[in-house]
């Protein structure tokens, strides 16, 4: 019998017969010791479209590393849910795939599920993504990236539909061709790290963006990749990208916009 069943039958046998003596010394074997104290200090912005008087600020909040769980989202759960409801974040899946939940973390974009509480003793700050409109506190506006990323119809558009009525059939060579680009959850944490995006945001469409026009060009199935190259052929949409590689460096789920962007080039430059 393992030592957990032996110690769960004892305790019950105990509570049973034993006299109340015995039955503190049972639960005592039974409880965890409580883990120790240790405080870290979370520097976060802030600001109230309802406050216009109010000027961004950043607020500290403390909260006890050893009864919370280990992400830099579960802190601010934690915030919102015990310290301040006010605090206004995105969130949903808490697993890196959603891509609500990216902010800059301690100076890097990133996804607040994904990165780990530094255990030392500096306050970590937490600022929304940079160089957007923010709808409230850690609330990025992405109405331009959505925008954006429409402008270069992500979904297949076949020549003509298969014969059998099925499905796009691909080799697996073409499939292979996707990867690397299929897996991008459209954070933005590329795009908002890059400084072209920075100062051209009305024009220039972005790592992101230009990652899902580049995947759909690469698709063995899709028939529109003269109409697609000839879209981007403008000085603005592709050509502001100056290769300095902070989207690659910052993606959260490890994947290389700057390459696709330099293949978008290649293939704009054969078209
Ligand atoms: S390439 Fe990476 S950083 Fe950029 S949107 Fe996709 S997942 Fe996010
Ligand atoms: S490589 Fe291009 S897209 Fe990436 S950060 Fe640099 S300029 Fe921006
Ligand atoms: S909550 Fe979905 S990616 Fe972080």
């Amino acid at each position: 019998m393992s030592l957990p069943t032996l110690l769960s039958s004892a305790s019950f046998a105990l509570k049973r017969t034993a006299p109340k003596s015995f039955r503190t010394l049972a639960t005592a074997v039974n409880t965890p010791p409580a883990k120790p104290e240790q405080i870290k200090k979370f520097q976060i912005y802030r600001w109230n479209p309802d406050k216009p008087a109010e000027k961004p600020h950043l607020q500290t909040y403390s909260i006890d590393l050893s009864k919370c769980g280990p992400m830099v989202l579960d802190a601010i759960l934690k915030i919102k849910n015990e310290l301040d409801p006010t605090l206004t974040f995105r969130r949903s899946c808490r697993e890196g795939i959603c891509g609500s939940c990216a902010m800059n973390i301690d100076g890097v974009n990133t996804l607040a599920c994904l990165k780990r509480i530094e255990k030392d003793e500096k306050d970590m700050k937490i600022y929304p993504l940079p160089h957007m409109y923010i709808i409230k506190d850690l609330v990025p506006d992405m109405t331009q990236f959505y925008k954006q990323y429409k402008s270069i119809e992500p979904y297949l558009q076949a020549e003509k539909a298969p014969e059998d009525g099925r499905e796009h059939l691909q080799s697996r060579e073409d499939r292979k061709k996707l990867d690397g680009m299929y897996e991008c959850i459209l954070c933005a944490c590329c795009s908002t790290s890059c400084p072209s995006y920075w100062w051209n945001q009305d024009e220039y469409l972005g790592p992101a963006v230009l990652m899902q026009a580049y995947r759909w060009i690469a698709d063995s199935r899709d028939g529109k990749t003269a109409e697609r190259l000839s879209k981007l052929q403008n000085p603005f949409s592709v050509y502001r990208c100056h290769t300095i590689f902070n989207c690659t460096k910052t993606c959260p789920k490890g994947l290389n916009p700057a390459k696709a962007i330099a293949s978008l080039k290649m293939e704009l430059s054969q078209a």
